[in-house]
């Protein structure tokens, strides 16, 4: 499976492990556990499930639909399929989202997944045998070479670990990945729950340490109704659901864009999503927030949360493995089946990107592959070198509490609106194996979108505190609101970076649009679909046959 437009999935199997892979990675066992601690744990949940019943879920089915539709147009990437939808100059442009998120949200995630290689090593070695509650704070910073005094962070291993993750990853996407890693998923994915569940046991028996299991337990399921009136909390929730559904950038349309025509995507889109929860909210919740708090304290908990998006599990884990019987052996097991969780995630992060230079700039796999990695890893340079100034965190909260909401936004007002709510119906519908309940549609047509602009709306401009007029809480972020001093320049050049990157493809698409009318061969077949498409009703079903041989029109 690769960006080629002949290729299909060999079995649907191939195609749910592969979006189950995107889905299930260091977002439910890492971040989930991170986010939920940072807002106030049981207040976390309300809105995470809200969420994900009223965004989560109808937008994975929109997502998968949405895909099948643009493969049976011939597009696997947003930017062609926004323009088959919206048949305006201006659609492809819209879908520059679907390149530019995952490029961002790649470039920091593969650091993240290098370091749980790192800490398959570091288990195996023993490290973690004399690591204790005041210690592992440091092994942290230590792996990541944060030093104080040293405006730049970097470690031997830290770097050779990230290498080898993006070598590794490099060589699956060349390789064309169907046959590779879903394969080897379907052993280790299973694995993984499996060692969770054992690891949830040993968190849950823990001796009382700072507090017990039990305590743990309490901190993450007592509701805080008051946060409910947070839209901060909302933000980071839906943030949490689409990073962990890997929706909202188009990552699941490109899978989805090589399915059949009548392929299901109903229940493929259920079973992944619910097996993604369940990693999330009972693996990954009960393991390391448990733990934390046995070790460290509700408060302190919270503290080393803030430290991190990703950090909680670093901190805690090692010192869970300390307390079992052959610790080394299971925390190495543990780190490295983290390490494919977070390879299948990052692979389809960076198949999206991949298909479009394939597709519509008509490069061959090898060089669409050494073009994206040598821009991956000139954006890990500076990632690296500043993540002791906080650089990969606020990359984090771009991407996933701004970007995701509003990409989905956009991709739910092209669908339930554009396209229209009848077609986007029957496209979710088609060929399905479950029943999607009718109350989707309009969740999908009204509450969604509009649920979004509400929340996007009350934090980005909300005061808050409306006696003072205080700036909105996202207001305070963007304007670096409690960042040290000395931190702020390096933050400011990383946000100048991905509104300059965010410049480039935007001219790359202009380009490849160029190109695609450049070339004299496509003009009947335009000429064609463009005819087919301007019949009225210009839905999958009427068009399909001349769309098929064509492509759709491109313009520039
Ligand atoms: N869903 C992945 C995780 O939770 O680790 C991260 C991710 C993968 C996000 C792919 C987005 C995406 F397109």
């Amino acid at each position: 499976m690769a960006g080629r437009k002949s290729e299909r999935w060999a079995t649907r199997m191939g195609v749910m492990l592969a979006v189950a892979g995107s889905a299930i990675g260091l977002g439910a066992f890492l971040r989930f556990p991170t986010q939920a601690a940072q807002h106030g744990g049981g207040a976390f949940l309300i809105p995470y499930f809200v969420a994900l019943l009223l965004l989560g879920l109808p937008l994975m089915w929109m997502e998968w639909a949405l895909g099948r539709m643009g493969g049976v147009w011939g597009h696997h990437t947003l930017p062609g399929i926004f323009d088959a939808v919206t048949r305006a100059r201006w659609g492809k442009y819209l879908g520059v989202l679907g390149l530019f998120i995952p490029f961002i949200i790649v470039v920091y995630y593969l650091y993240v997944e290098s370091w749980t290689l790192g800490y398959a090593f570091l288990a195996a070695t023993g490290e973690f045998a004399n690591q204790n509650t005041a210690t592992v704070n440091g092994l942290h910073t230590q792996y990541l070479g944060v030093r104080d005094g040293s405006a730049l962070s970097w470690s031997l291993a830290g770097v050779i670990f990230l290498l080898l993750t993006l070598a590794i990853n490099f060589w699956v996407i060349c390789r064309g990945a169907a046959a590779g890693i879903e394969k080897f998923s379907r052993i280790a994915m299973p694995l993984l729950f499996l060692l969770a569940i054992i690891l949830m046991v040993r968190v849950l028996t823990l001796p009382r340490a700072v507090a017990t299991p039990f305590e743990g337990l309490d901190f993450l399921w007592t509701p805080d109704i008051s946060a409910l009136t947070n839209p901060t909390v909302w933000l980071a929730a839906v943030g949490q659901v689409f990073f962990t559904l890997s929706i909202g950038l188009g990552a699941i349309i490109t899978y989805a864009s090589y399915l059949r025509k009548d392929d299901d995507v109903a229940l493929s889109g259920l079973t992944s999503a619910s097996l993604n929860t369940m990693a999330g909210v009972i693996m990954g919740a009960t393991i390391a927030i448990p733990a934390a708090v046995v070790f460290f304290g509700a408060a302190a908990t919270m503290r080393y949360a803030e430290g991190g998006s990703f950090s909680l599990g670093f901190f805690a884990l090692p010192l869970v493995f300390n307390e079992m019987a052959s610790g080394a052996l299971v925390g190495a097991l543990w780190f490295l089946l983290l390490f494919f969780a977070g390879l299948t995630a990052s692979v389809s992060l960076l198949r999206p990107i991949l298909a479009f230079f394939q597709d519509e700039l008509g490069w061959t796999r090898g060089k669409a592959a050494s073009v994206l990695g040598a821009l991956v890893a000139a954006y890990l340079v500076p990632l690296v070198l500043l993540t002791g100034k906080g650089v990969l965190d606020d990359m984090d909260f771009w991407a996933v509490q701004i970007f995701l909401p509003v990409g989905a936004l956009i991709e739910i007002i092209i669908f339930a609106w554009l396209l229209g709510m009848k077609h986007g119906w029957e496209a979710i519908t088609a060929g399905a194996r479950l029943r999607v309940p009718v109350v989707v549609k309009y969740v999908l047509q009204y509450v969604a979108p509009l649920l979004l602009l509400a929340l996007l709306g009350s934090w980005l401009f909300v005061p808050d505190d409306p006696k003072t007029g205080a700036l909105s809480a996202a207001a305070k972020m963007m304007m670096l609101d409690g960042v040290a001093e000395a931190n702020k320049p390096y933050l400011i050049f990383c946000r100048v970076l991905m509104g300059v990157t965010l410049l480039a493809l935007l001219l790359l698409l202009r380009r490849a649009w160029r190109r695609k009318l450049d070339q004299p061969a496509m003009a009947p077949h335009i000429a064609a679909a463009e005819a087919a498409v301007d019949a009225p009703g210009h839905i999958m079903e009427e068009i399909t046959p001349a769309l098929f041989d064509a492509g759709r029109p491109d313009r520039a």
